[in-house]
This record gives C-alpha cells, structure tokens and sequence, in this order.
C-alpha cells in the first residue's frame, strides 16, 4: 500500500505518532501542527509563526526534521512522526538530551525548547559526536528570543554519551541554607522539556467560540461600520459582533491620567493593525470570511510618521488634549552646563536614530475567559496578573474581586505582555454570552498589534577635561511612542536619570520627550529607553577618550560611579556600586582584544578587519520613583511541606527557582520540601509587574521577608527561641535549641483556606522619592552595574558584521542561582546583538517573522559571563536585578568595536551592511 492509498478524505490518515498507529480524519491538506495539538491532544508542539520560520513546531517525520506547520496530513500518511512527548521514556525517565537542556538551564520560557529538542534528536541520531558547529547547524531552523543559545549548545554536547534520568534525579535539592548561589536546574523545568507545560494557546474549554479581530489596515483613517445584522445573517456561524459601542468602558492603559487606548477603535484608527471590531464564534466560520467581507468603510488620512512630522508646525493633533502630540517630557538637570563645557579640553557630539524593534517572543499572545456567575477568569498568558485584573476590571465595569486571572506559562514577554492584548475582548465576549471564548494571534497580528521599542532621535553632546575627567553631558532625546501611550511615559522619565550613564559628570542637562505619532504604540522592551540611550553616550565617550589618548576602558574607569558619588539625579549611591569591579574584571580580556585586532589590521590585506569595543551602563531596578511593592505568602501543611504562594510571573527568567531558593534559605528547609503556586490572583498576593528588573530584588526581598516571617510563627508556635533550627519531616516540624527538640505536631492544626496550618507574609516596597523639575531625588533604591566588549569582524567591502565574542561583567550584588543569571545575561546579549545590526519593524512589510530577522543560533558568539557581587543591602542576601541590564550594554559596544576596527562611527541602528556600507564609503574607507 502506498502512502496516498493511506490517505483520503473519507477514510481518514492513517500514521504512527511516538511508535502508536494513529488515524485522523479531515482534510489531507490539514497542517500537521493543528492535527497534532487539536486532534491529538500534543500540545507540546508549539505554534510560533505558522509560516515555517521560527521552527518551533519542529517534529521528526521518518526520524528528519521537519516544520509541522509546513507539512500537509496527507504527507504523513503511512509514517512515522515523533513528537517531544516521544522523548520521554517508555518508563516515564527524561531522555539524555532532555536532562541534559534542564541540568544546564538551556530552556528558558520554554516556548523553543521542543522544536529545540527535536532537531537535536536527530542531529544526534545521525551524528553520534557532534561538534558545535554541528550542533548551530542542525538547530539553525529553531528561533530562541530568551537563551541566546549558548547554553542550548552546550546542552546537546553535553547529552552525547549523557544517561537518562527520572523526574526525582532532576529535582533540584539543596541543603537546608544552601539554596541561595546553587547552581540549581529549575525547580518547574520539567513540563518544559515533555511537552507538558501548558501555555496561553494551549487548551480552552471544549465549547468555547473563538474570537478573530478585524483590524486596520490603514496607518490614520476614519471609518464607519455598515449593516452588521445583514453581515451576521450572512454567517450564522458568528454568534457575536463586538465594536466599540459593546464595550462598557472603552480605554485602558497603565496610567489613570492617560488611559487612552480604546479596546476597540470609535470612529477612527490611529495605527496599522488597531482593532475596529470583534467577531466571535465557531472557528471554522471565523476562518471562512475575508476581510473585505466585513461591512467597514475607510477613510484614509495621512498619517504622522515619525517623531519630526509629528512635531510640525501644523501637524495634526493625533489626541485632542495633546496638541502638540507630546505625551510627556523628562528631565534631569544638574551643575553649570555653560560652565563645564567652557573649561572642557575636548568635546564630542552626535546625532543618533534608532529603530522599531518587535519584542519577537515565540509565543503569539493567547488565552481563554470563560464566565463563573458573576466573576470572568481570565487565563491567558502575561507578564502582570494583577494588573490585567485591574484594567479587565475597568473595561467590564465589574470590581476587581470579580475578575480573576490565572496565568498560563508565558513563552517569552520583555515587556510586550505587560500591555493588555487578548484579554479585555475575551472577557467581554465571554462575559456577554456566558459560554468560553478563545483567542491565540497569528504571527502577523502580533507582531502589528503589540507594543514596539521606542525608536530614538538623540542628540548628545559631552565633554572632559585634558586630565580625562568627564565634565558635562548634554543630552536631548525625542522618543517615538506611537499611536497610544502604552509605557511612553516611564520611557521619558527614566532616560534622562539614565542619560548621562554610570559616571561622575559635573554638570547634566539630560531631556526628553514621548511623542505620538500613527505607528504602533510603543511600550515598555527589556531596558525602557535606556539601551537607545547608552548607544549615544557610550559612542561619544569612545570619542573623547580617543581625543585624550587614553584607553577607553581607563576613562571609564576613571569617571566611574564608585560607592559615596552623587549621580546627576543627587542621590548618594551608598552600596553596591560595583562598576569599576566589573572594568577590572574584563580588562585582561579587553588588553588581549585591542591588541589581537590592532595587530591584525596593521598588516590586514583583504577586507576583513578586526575591532574589539567597550560599553558600560547602569540601570534603576523597580519602578521610576513610584511606589513598587510585592507581597508574597509561605504557607506551611500539614504534611510538613513548605508552600510558596507566588505572584511574580515567571517569564522564563527562572523567577519561581529563585524565589523558591531565597524563601527556602530564610525559613531554614531544604528546597525539595517546597511547592509552588504561581500568579492566579484569587491565590497569590500582589507581586507586581514582570518588568524593571525588578522581581529578584522586589519580590525576591518579599520572598525572604516571608520566609523569615513563618519561622518566626513556627518557633512561637513551638515556644522556643529565635536560635532555634527548623526540620520538617512528614507531618511534623522539629526545633532544636541547644541540646533541647521539640516536635511540633503539624497534622493535628487546624488549616485555613490555603491548605496551611501557618502562613509567613513578606511585603517590600523598594524606597524610592518622587523627582523634582529638575530631576532631583531617589528615582530607585538600587541600580545594577555592567560593561561589556565586543570582539568584531566587519568586511568593509560588504559592510557586514561578525561579532566574534562578547565578555560580559556584571555586578548582580549576589547571584542567587547563577544558572539563571548567566542564561539572563546570554539572552539579553543576543537581543543587544540584534538591536545592534538587525531588527527593525516596519509596519505593513516586516509583520513576519521571515522578513523581521532575530538572531538565529548562527549568530551568537561565545558569551562569557563574569558575575560580580557588590553586596545590595536592601536585596535578598545582597541580590539586585539583570534581567534588562544583560541587554542595554552589547550594542555600543559592537559599535565602538566597528569603530575600532574602521574609524566610523555608527549613528543609525541597526547598523545593517548597507548603512555601514554607505558610512564607509562616505567616510572613505572603502571606495
Ligand atoms: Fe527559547 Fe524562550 S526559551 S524562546
């Protein structure tokens, strides 16, 4: 029998999945990805893009590789298609490959890893000792947006000859006290790698409707919505037609004063891909409808793009209470600016442009609400549970304790799912029909409708004296926020604290501005304005540093922010200032660099040169000068086990491990003897946002607090001292004091609605003061330090970059689990990498991820990590954040490296071969 005899409409398709013979009716052209995850139930094969770019459906058909999204049913008929569940075992042990990714902490978010973990599956089932250019090779067609893939590789190599492992064996444990600085594998790993996590796309009631939006094609235009009621007699597969007069309370946004974003447009659209109306119902009936049948007549406009077309005289004002489309401004001054810069010995200036870039996480945004009498659950895929409970609140004019969100794992955000996306629809439609609704976007429709990177228009001017003391920085940057506010406004205040970077300078004028524009909004993106910001300064410091003759690592150095400075803001950096530790750490490595090119470009023939350069940054960890608490709860059972109750989402930066290390050291219990409950908000306290850097300091002092908090009742509760040690054991806790133990009976105590005979509670709120009109006060009560190089090739020929090596130090104050640090640290490089040399989201032509480019793991180079610990005070055993400043260092220094390496500086990112081409020749270095 062949395959097409196996294959027919009417007989179905017969196959073998995980070694099982399978039959599947329905259409032969049917993705293989849908039959899988909906006929099925393998949820383990992700859906990225739909379009065979990013590789995350990835399978085995016949043992090879292949896209499942790609490949017709009818092609699978009479073969054998394996899946990530087809890793595990038959009894229920982790494959060698599979302990191998969780060991190293080569799954991040997750979202990548089973389309990972197959193609290394058959890379390894061809290659029984594969180098790691075989490795790249193999997993070339796999898009991963948090791991930056060095540790992926390192998994792979590492599972050749490696043994398979139970679930028990990848517990990770630590000794009671010896969690914080474990390099622990993380404590909810598994699901990640068998398929079994459970993300926004994943599962929905079996009668929920779908929900599919009709969006803008236009940038500005007005519109009118036609005959909905002959429209809908047309399809009576649609069950519900939402526009903006269903919504009872159209505006959302992270701020009171600027809610201004409409769930859906009224009247008018202000971006490409703003969403006018709703349809809700049966998705086969959804999917049959084009656009153009949908009653809606435009009216285009022209539209504002770009920050100077915005600010023109006569531009039309895009909100009625803005008329000169400026959102909001920032500002930091300090010093005599006129005064330093007529003293200064040397001054350098320039003008810097960035561009959009797409948050690009694998995972498309997703979830289901359905109605519980009169409460909506929410369970979708975020960054913010607490504050998504809040604005579906506002939008439903429901109270809060009628909303419940429970958060399914989230396959990557940076930013991007801090702002609502599916939510505030499902839950209205859900609301209104009182039966499930559904909704996953398509790569397109993310990728037009969620949040962008600021692009930057910076001006920069700064100066130092002959004795190589940096004097004055002078900087004024415009920031294009889009068509809505989103994060505008915490992109403009933390600027121009940031502006004048992790140094002593005398006098600052640092200004900015958010301005709205008809381009998507743009949010908030690993780093809040700061890495456009440190592209600017971090180049002309690279300038100055040249005029003086003087190493560019020593005149940083030499103006760095030690421990007693004043930043421009006048805040006194009492603690943990450890920027010069990292500047010592990386010069042997930095001296080696500079020579190795200098000496390869002396005597260079063809058109490979060679560039090695530096850049540092600082970052504020929390919220700019607000208020920023998170409560978390540990709750001791009867069963003499410890529960976290955690509401800081894990995005995949391995927050729950984290937490789960410092509340096990603090209470004094092995971790192992720890669960967890994450992020819904009818269980689990306030722990605020996923953003700011801010989870391992905020949270993670809360973590602590809580922990120290229940040992504190349980050593009452056993009546002995504060010197007492705790043991759990089954059903019980014994506290020693001196040669004393009492055993505390813990399966006789009453319990509360949580399931705990004793809850610990832990809430910090990180000190911070409100600025004055010129900046000064406390915007944060910590900031994390960094300085990274770049080891490049460019061909000046073809203007095309090789970053050859990047060696990152930073001060974390202490690495509670340097697994998770160093994964932050190669995740963020890559993103650096890619804001340097590639991304750039252009609305209506780069929606995709086949014409928006991310790193692939061909792209990255060795990243090595050198964790200083300059001890925060106020953090969980002395620990601050990474999460963002892993990205906002890598690409000045790619760039002061291109500058090393050619003499041009790059003022337009990215810096693609055709600019650096154009530069070169401009500058003439090539003809
Ligand atoms: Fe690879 Fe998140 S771990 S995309």
């Amino acid at each position: 029998m062949t395959p097409q005899d196996q294959s027919s409409p009417q007989s179905g398709v017969d196959f073998t999945v995980n070694g099982k013979p399978v039959r599947v009716g329905g259409s032969p052209i049917r993705r293989l990805a849908d039959t899988l995850r909906d006929d099925l139930g393998l949820t383990g094969t992700k859906i990225g893009c739909n379009a065979g770019d990013c590789g995350a459906c990835t399978v085995l058909l016949d043992g090879r590789q292949i896209c499942a999204c790609l490949t017709p049913l009818g092609q699978v008929a009479g073969r054998s298609v394996t899946t990530v569940e087809g890793l595990v075992e038959a009894d229920g042990r982790l494959s060698a490959l599979q302990a191998a990714f969780h060991r190293l902490g080569a799954a991040q978010c997750g979202i990548c890893t089973p389309g990972m973990l197959m193609a290394a599956r058959d890379l390894l089932d061809r290659d029984a000792a594969p180098d790691a250019e075989a490795v790249r090779d193999a997993l070339g067609g796999v898009l991963c947006r948090c791991t930056g893939y060095t540790k992926i590789v390192e998994a792979v190599l590492a599972a050749v000859g490696g043994q398979s492992a139970d679930a028990d064996a990848l517990t990770p444990k630590a000794l009671s006290g010896a969690a914080v600085g474990a390099r622990l594998a993380k404590t909810d790993g598994l699901p990640k790698l068998t398929g079994g996590e459970i993300y926004g796309g994943d599962h929905a009631p079996a009668d929920a409707l779908t929900l599919r939006a009709i969006r803008s094609p236009h940038a500005r235009a007005g519109f009118e919505i036609g005959d909905l009621a002959a429209f809908r007699a047309r399809h009576p597969g649609v069950a519900l037609i939402l526009t903006a007069t269903d919504v009872p309370s159209n505006g959302y946004g992270i701020y009171p004063t600027v809610k201004d974003q409409p769930v859906l447009a009224e009247g008018h659209v202000r971006y490409r891909g703003e969403a006018v109306l709703a349809l809700v119902g049966d998705a086969e009936t959804l999917a049959s409808i084009p656009e153009d049948a949908v009653p809606i007549r435009w009216t285009p406009l022209p539209p504002l793009t770009g920050v100077a077309a915005a600010l023109a005289p006569g531009a039309p004002a895009l909100h009625a209470s803005l008329p000169d489309n400026v959102l909001t401004r920032g500002r930091v001054v300090s010093g005599d600016l006129e005064a330093a810069f007529a003293k200064a010995d040397v001054t350098a200036e320039g003008a810097f442009e960035t561009a959009f870039v797409e948050h690009a996480y694998i995972e498309p945004e997703a979830g289901f609400a359905r109605r519980v009498g009169d409460r909506i659950e929410v369970v979708a895929c975020t960054q913010t549970p607490y504050m998504d409970r809040d604005e579906i609140a506002i939008v439903l004019k429901l109270q809060p304790d009628q909303v419940r969100v429970i958060p399914t794992a989230t396959g990557g955000g940076f930013g991007g799912k801090l702002d609502l996306s599916v939510q505030p629809l499902i839950a209205l439609a859900a609301w209104i029909l009182n039966r499930p609704v559904r909704w996953t976007y398509s790569r397109p429709e993310s990728m037009a409708a969620s949040t962008k990177r600021h692009p930057a228009s910076i001006r920069c001017r700064v100066a130092a004296d002959k004795a190589g003391n940096l004097l004055a920085v002078d900087f004024d940057g415009d920031f294009d926020t889009g068509a809505y506010a989103s994060w505008g406004p915490t992109v403009a205040n933390r600027v121009p604290v940031h502006a004048s970077g992790p140094y002593r300078v005398a006098a600052v004028r640092a200004l900015s501005r958010a301005i709205h524009t008809n381009a998507p909004p743009s949010g908030a993106f690993r780093g809040f304005g700061v890495p456009q910001t440190a592209i600017a300064t971090e180049q002309l410091l690279d300038d100055l540093a040249l005029q003086l003759g003087l190493d560019p690592l020593e005149f940083r150095r030499r103006n760095a922010l030690r421990a007693g400075d004043a930043t421009a803001s006048g805040q006194v950096l009492a603690h943990s200032v450890g920027l010069v530790a990292c500047l010592d750490a990386l010069e042997p490595s930095w001296k080696r660099a500079r020579a190795e090119a200098e000496a390869f470009n002396a005597t260079a023939k063809g058109p490979i040169r060679k560039g090695a350069g530096l850049a540092c940054m600082w970052y504020g960890i929390g919220n700019t000068s607000l208020s920023n608490p998170s409560t978390m709860r540990l709750g001791l059972t009867r069963e003499g086990r410890l529960t976290l109750f955690n509401g800081a989402l894990d995005i995949g930066q391995g927050s729950n491990t984290i937490m789960m290390q410092i509340a096990a050291d603090a209470f004094g219990a092995p971790i192992e003897r720890m669960d967890l409950v994450q992020g819904d908000t009818d269980l689990t306290a306030d722990a605020g946002k996923t953003s700011a850097s801010r989870q391992t300091f905020v949270s993670g002092r809360a973590a602590y607090l809580a922990g120290l908090d229940l040992r504190a009742k349980l050593l009452r509760l056993g009546n002995v001292g504060d010197s007492a040690t705790t043991r759990l054991i089954d059903g019980a806790a014994l506290l020693t004091a001196g040669a004393a133990e009492r055993r505390v009976d813990l399966s006789a105590l009453p319990i509360d609605a949580a399931g705990c005979v004793l809850i610990g509670e832990g809430t910090f709120d990180p000190p911070a003061t409100p600025l004055d009109a010129d900046g000064q006060g406390v915007p944060y009560a910590s900031y994390g330090f960094a300085a990274q190089t770049a080891e490049i090739d460019i061909d000046i020929d073809l203007g095309a970059v090789r970053v050859a090596r990047i060696t990152a130090a930073h001060d974390v104050g202490k690495a509670i689990n340097p697994i998770q640090v160093e994964g932050q640290i190669q995740g963020g490089v890559a993103q650096g990498l890619g804001l340097a040399l590639m991304e750039e989201y252009v609305p209506g032509r780069t929606e995709n991820l086949h014409d928006y480019l991310i790193p692939t793991i061909g792209d990255i180079p060795p990243i090595e990590c050198l964790l200083i610990e300059d001890a925060e005070p106020l953090g969980p055993y002395g620990a601050k954040g990474i999460g963002e400043p892993a990205l906002i260092p890598t690409a000045p220094a790619i760039f002061n490296a291109i500058r090393h390496a050619t003499g041009i500086r790059v003022a337009r990112a990215p810096a693609t071969p055709d600019r650096l081409r154009a530069a070169l020749k401009a500058a003439g270095v090539v003809t």
